[in-house]
């Protein structure tokens, strides 16, 4: 591992970790990053910490460039263990380098070390310390992602290290966008992009609006933003901006998500007729079987699409329980701007497809009743029937994506 300068005498000190594929529950296909920064100035300050597997290698990305006791601040923008849990470590080697967090933040420190012989100050939107050359203003971002977030803008730098707004999980060898999308692709990194947002931040729209327009209100230039996971974005600043208010918006593509699970293939054999209808109504369609594709990968794909078709069988006269627990996941997301639907088979009784729309109406989601359910193997008949409802429901859904355009 190593350092990149980033900035004049700002440096990547973080860590990849190729290996993480399951983050508290959210599936990481392609790992993460713990980004932290480290500020070469006349008083040296390390912005954020990494996860505490991964401390040691960030005290050696910061060897390569001076020796930690010479840190003086450290600023903490989140105490989420994957960025926090590395400061008792830090601290070993700089025992006199003054803490910067936000009071939040300051009382869940205490929960996790015991920090009645650190240095900290608290601080709170607008603050500001002085490295020597470079000036650290604080911006509280509570709920993004916990109640004690905060961003760290350099000012002479143009530079936002936005903690976890913003970022990806993706382990690479490319540290900024540029060098990704010359690797990848832009689509790639968009998909990481939705995927971070729909799975972590969806719940959190509203705040997002109005902390970019708290942003653009201060008018602070921004010629790269820095989070804590993933590339920094150094070549489209504004447009991972304009990204995060589309979604923060709730836009979708004019598609449909339908997520499906299956127990003696009844409830699969549905999906193709319905795939059909809605592509000859003219809508793209992805079909997600749960079980063989992570949760995570679900919830994206819900997010993406403006309308979204459940397949459950019924069990025990309820939801299948991998349908029901996206169900529940997705409730917690507080999805909002999204039309649904749901379909499955049944053996006597039913009461999947009925407990799926009470779902949708817990959420507030606009729903296209009543579904449509099959007992047993579907028939020919049953699959014209699939067929027909997909297409009417392929209809609403482009009713319903005018509203938004
Ligand atoms: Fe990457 Fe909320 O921690």
């Amino acid at each position: 591992m190593t350092s990149y300068e980033i900035k004049p005498d700002i440096y990547w000190v973080g860590a990849i970790d190729w290996a993480i594929r399951d983050f508290h529950g959210y599936v990481t296909p392609s790992g993460t990053t713990y980004n932290n920064f480290l500020i070469m100035d006349e008083q040296i300050t390390l912005v954020d910490t990494v996860k505490s597997d991964f401390s040691r290698h960030t005290i050696k990305n910061i060897r390569t460039i001076t020796d930690p006791a010479k840190i003086t601040n450290l600023v903490i923008n989140h105490i989420e263990p994957d960025h926090a849990s590395s400061i008792d470590k830090i601290l070993e080697l700089a025992p006199e380098a003054t803490i910067y967090i936000t009071e939040k933040g300051r009382k869940g420190l205490e929960k996790q070390f015991d920090i009645s012989k650190w240095n900290i100050k608290t601080v709170k939107t607008g603050d500001a310390i002085s490295t020597g050359k470079y000036t650290l203003t604080f911006l509280e971002t509570p709920m993004l992602h916990w109640p004690d977030s905060m961003m760290t803008y350099v000012k002479e730098a143009k530079l936002l290290i936005s903690q976890d707004a913003f970022g990806q999980h993706l382990a690479t060898a490319s540290r900024f966008d540029d060098e990704f999308i010359e690797c990848a692709s832009r689509s790639e990194l968009d998909d990481a992009v939705v995927d971070y947002y729909a799975n972590i931040l969806m719940p959190f729209g509203q705040l997002i609006k109005v902390k970019i327009a708290e942003v653009q209100k201060l008018g602070l230039e921004i010629d790269m933003i820095a989070p804590d996971h993933g590339i920094i974005w150094r070549k489209d600043p504004g447009g991972i901006l304009q990204r995060y208010l589309d979604l923060a918006n709730g836009k979708a593509n004019l598609s449909i998500a339908v997520i499906y699970d299956t127990m003696w293939h009844s409830t699969e054999r549905m999906t193709i007729p319905i795939m059909q209808g809605i592509k000859d109504e003219g809508v793209d369609c992805k079909v997600i079987k749960l079980r063989a594709s992570p949760m995570s990968e679900a919830i994206k794909e819900f997010w993406k699409a403006r309308g979204c078709l459940i397949g459950s069988p019924t069990l025990n006269n309820i939801l299948f329980p991998s349908i029901a627990e996206f169900l529940t996941h997705l409730r917690g997301l507080r999805p909002k701007n999204r039309i649904t639907g749901a379909f499955g088979s049944y053996g006597w009784g039913g009461g999947a497809v009925k407990e799926a729309y009470e779902e949708f109406k817990r959420m507030k989601l606009e729903v296209v009743e009543p579904g449509m359910q099959v007992l047993s193997r579907p028939s020919m008949e049953d699959e014209s029937e699939c067929y027909e409802f997909a297409k009417d429901f392929a209809r609403k859904v482009k009713e319903y994506h005018g509203k938004f355009s």
